[in-house]
């Protein structure tokens, strides 16, 4: 079984303010710093990191060989991870909070010049019973679950940031959904929790699910089981790419140790972790640190 993350990858310009600017309001910044990010990116890191085999597709633009290069440190394969140098890399717009919360803009650039051709390149490597991982950062997603779905590959989406293009997708060739409370309730209709599994369970009886709650822990649910995992608490600096983090780790043990349990707690344990510290890929903690991490 090989591993596929055909994803977004993002420069992410996090600015520092009191509180998340609110609207009609301008408010003066106290620190700036510029990560590399990208749900794609971080999520590809994260399973590494965890002690994944993965391999990366996507796109960059001009300048970026760095970028490139720290995947390709990180163990991932960057056999498909292409740069074009006539476009621009795709960027973030971060407001990161004192209390640790953050709103996002993103400049989606190389990501939205996926095309077909590149798809049915990358593809032509995997088969049945391959997992591919989606967000909904790049181009042509309906047309790579299509593939990927004719090819029997395992498809894995983490439908975020959630907008218009999902109604494009055919959510019913999803295997394994990984979704916050607004993605869930998005999806379902419903913003309660159990109405919400019980409403996801019935929309897509086929589906398995990992419903992510904050502080609240974490739900993993299908048409016939369900495990109830609780959050590591922590004190709060930056939440950019604690999701990513737990989508990363929980895969690893998903697929590779095939322990639900253990992977909710190690991807419980990671994205609490993730959270303590600043920015998306330097706050993506290795393996070794989350195993000796007391809480
Ligand atoms: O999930 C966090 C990521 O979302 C950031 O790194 C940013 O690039 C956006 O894609």
């Amino acid at each position: 079984m090989k591993i596929l993350d055909f994803g977004s990858v993002c420069e992410d310009i996090v600015y520092s303010v009191d509180h998340i600017t609110k609207q009609g309001e301008t408010q003066a910044s106290f620190d700036r710093n510029v990560y590399i990010g990208g749900k794609g990116f971080n999520q590809a890191l994260a399973l590494s990191r965890a002690g994944g085999k993965v391999s990366f597709a996507g796109k960059l633009g001009k300048d970026s060989e760095h970028i490139k290069a720290l995947l390709t440190e990180n163990g991932v394969d960057t056999t498909f991870f292409l740069i074009d140098p006539n476009i621009q890399t795709g960027h973030a717009v971060i407001q990161n909070s004192s209390d640790g919360n953050n709103a996002i803009v993103i400049y989606p650039a190389a990501n939205r010049s996926i095309d077909r051709e590149m798809v049915d390149r990358v593809l032509a490597d995997y088969g049945t019973g391959d997992v591919i991982l989606l967000q909904n950062e790049i181009s042509e997603i309906a047309y790579i679950i299509d593939r990927a779905y004719e090819k029997g590959m395992k498809i894995v989406m983490n439908p975020s940031p959630y907008n218009g293009y999902i109604r494009e997708y055919d959510l019913s060739k999803i295997y394994l959904f990984l979704i916050n409370e607004l993605e869930g309730a998005e999806m379902s209709g419903k913003t309660e929790k159990e109405e919400m599994i019980d409403a996801l369970r019935l929309k897509y009886p086929d589906a398995h699910f990992v419903l992510t709650l904050g502080e609240n822990g974490s739900v993993y649910f299908d048409h016939d089981t369900r495990i109830d995992q609780k959050a590591y608490p922590v004190k709060t600096v930056d939440t950019t790419a604690a999701g990513d983090t737990f989508t990363g780790y929980f895969l690893y043990g998903y697929f590779v140790e095939n322990d639900i349990e253990k992977a909710l707690d190690t991807a419980s344990r990671a994205s609490a972790i993730s959270v303590t510290i600043k920015g998306a890929v330097p706050s993506i903690p290795r393996r070794q640190d989350v195993l000796s991490y007391r809480f």
